[in-house]
């Protein structure tokens, strides 16, 4: 079976990416990143991504800060489905999808998020967690839809919330999680072990 070609988009540092690419680079997860791509010229994912040698895609700055305008989101999916990227990847973005990559790529774009969903969907979800005193938390790799952090869950690992936590303790341990799980997800998809609603590998693939 040939590679998932992946295309991984972010805003923030950039650990996840890291994470992926260690893993791929081990053989741990038949795929490769094709793309790097962010809605800001300063993220930590583009430096990963340039220091990999990896082609990366920066975003025109545009006028909202919660979403792209649409002629912005536009060369986004134009950016990825010209890498041929079959699954995208959201690492830490931080704006709401609308049509252009909605359409573009229909099922076939997973988010990682640091909670249990649909427990904490939002920012800073690890706060959320302690400030509601539960005694577990976690990440969650789901598909992405037009909502918040609403798509249909793939997996999820649990992490428990200590006496001393801090929300930076709570954050680092939920990260630890997140860099196994993502790499874990996107191998099974890989090899079929995870069903996609439309596997963009079949009939030669697009
Ligand atoms: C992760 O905690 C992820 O769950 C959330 O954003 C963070 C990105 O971290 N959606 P990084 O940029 O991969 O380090």
């Amino acid at each position: 079976m040939k590679p998932l070609r992946l295309g991984v988009l972010g805003s923030g540092q950039g650990s996840n990416v890291v994470a992926l690419a260690e893993a791929i680079r081990h053989g741990e997860v038949p795929a490769e990143v094709v793309l790097g791509a962010s809605d800001l010229k300063d993220a930590g994912i583009l430096l990963h991504a340039r220091e990999r040698k990896l082609p990366v895609h920066v975003c025109r700055q545009g006028a909202f800060r919660t979403k792209l305008e649409p002629g912005i989101e536009r060369e986004l999916a134009g950016a990825l489905a010209s890498a041929g990227v079959d699954l995208v990847v959201l690492a830490g973005y931080m704006r709401v999808l609308k049509e252009p990559l909605l359409k573009k790529f229909p099922g076939r774009i997973l988010n990682i998020h640091p909670s249990l969903l649909p427990s904490f969907p939002g920012l800073r979800a690890w706060e959320q967690a302690l400030k509601a005193r539960v005694a577990q938390t976690g990440c969650t790799v789901h598909w992405v839809n037009e909502t918040v952090d609403g798509g249909a869950v793939i997996r999820q690992a649990k992490v428990p919330v200590n006496g001393g936590d801090t929300a930076e303790s709570l954050h680092a341990r939920i990260q630890e999680a997140e860099h196994r799980l993502l790499p874990e997800v996107i191998r099974d998809l890989a090899i079929g072990k995870i069903p996609w609603p439309e596997d963009p590998r079949k009939d030669g693939g697009r």
